[in-house]
């Protein structure tokens, strides 16, 4: 447990807060016969969230990269865990990945878009786009839109965002720089990315097909994790020691997506962004409907090619 555990106990208007676990969001809920699709089940928070929403009796499709991942996955999580390959950032993998789930003809309650990358150290791209907003935003936008009809009446789709959605500095997402070569920094682009996330859950959250369906956005916390995968040794090293004493576990971290995913205390709060199990205020930008707008429609002009 965390110095942060320990001081931040209090507990919001849902009932949880900063130190609940996956687990205790969703004790008691009986997902049994519930369909949950989640992005990299293979690690982390994915994976966390996968073995709990199972554990409540929800079929996972969980995403892996990899033959191998895959195989993991099953030896770990179980028979309830589906793996299901799909890279994000490559739009072809993204729509196998539909028609696979189309051809299962399986209803889907919820959506859960966990998967990412984090503060690449130099501008990688492809489709002439920058990476991590390829991964993080565009694969989650190709895959969700595509599979919208087999939401049921009141599913849910969550994008996992970050408080790094407030780092893109002033002018936001950077229309004309999304292949990153006007001007790169890690930060910028992974907030950039986590602010995509969060534009796409509002304006998706009005445009859903069914006025009982949601879409929701974010903050898991701070938490060790493979994340720090592109970091030095050193500055893992120093998020390691810094985690024992400030992060969340990541039975915390996986909780509040968790929450809004399954818990009936979110089915009116359609569009709103979460943080510590309860609705938090997001940054100006992430309430700019203008350009959630024009997002969207880049984003959609973008899969089309593929
Ligand atoms: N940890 C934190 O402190 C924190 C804070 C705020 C927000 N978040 C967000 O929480 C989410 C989960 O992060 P985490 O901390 O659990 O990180 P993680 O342990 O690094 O897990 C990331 C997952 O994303 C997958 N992934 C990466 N690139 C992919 C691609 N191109 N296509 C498909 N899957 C891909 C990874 O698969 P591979 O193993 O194959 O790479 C892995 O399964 C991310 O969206 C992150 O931005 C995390």
């Amino acid at each position: 447990m965390s110095l942060l555990t320990v001081f931040k106990k209090p507990v919001g208007p849902s009932g949880f807060g900063f130190a609940s676990t996956a687990l205790e969001v969703t004790e008691g809920l009986n997902l049994t016969g519930k369909t949950i699709l989640i992005t990299g089940v293979n690690t982390g928070l994915g994976r966390e969230t996968a073995k709990v929403l199972a554990l409540r009796g929800a079929k996972i499709y969980g995403t892996v990269r990899t033959h191998e991942k895959a195989l993991k996955v099953q030896e770990e999580l179980g028979p309830s865990v589906h793996p299901i390959l799909c890279d994000l950032s490559e739009p072809s993998s993204v729509n196998n990945a539909v028609d696979l789930l189309r051809e299962f003809n399986s209803p889907i309650d919820a959506i859960i878009c966990n998967a990412g990358v984090m503060a690449l150290p130099i501008c990688y791209q492809k489709h002439g786009i920058e990476l991590q907003f390829l991964t993080n935003h565009l694969g989650h936008f190709n895959l969700v839109t595509k599979l919208l009809d087999l939401l049921v009446e009141t599913g849910r789709v969550v994008m996992v965002s970050s408080r790094a959605h407030t780092n893109p500095y002033a002018e936001g997402i950077q229309f004309d720089n999304l292949e990153g070569t006007l001007e790169y920094s890690r930060w910028r682009a992974y907030g950039q990315s986590k602010l995509a996330n969060l534009l796409f859950a509002r304006e998706l959250a009005t445009r859903m097909p069914h006025s009982s369906q949601s879409a929701f956005a974010v903050h898991p916390g701070v938490i060790k994790t493979e994340l720090v995968r592109h970091f030095n040794p050193l500055v893992r090293l120093g998020a390691s020691l810094g985690g024992a004493l400030f992060f969340k576990s990541v039975e915390q971290g996986a909780a509040t997506q968790c929450y809004v995913a399954v818990h009936p205390g979110v089915s009116n709060l359609n569009g709103e962004y979460f943080s510590d199990n309860n609705v938090k205020e997001s940054s100006d930008m992430g309430r700019d409907m203008e350009m959630a707008k024009r997002l969207w429609e880049r984003s959609m002009a973008f899969i089309e090619k593929f």
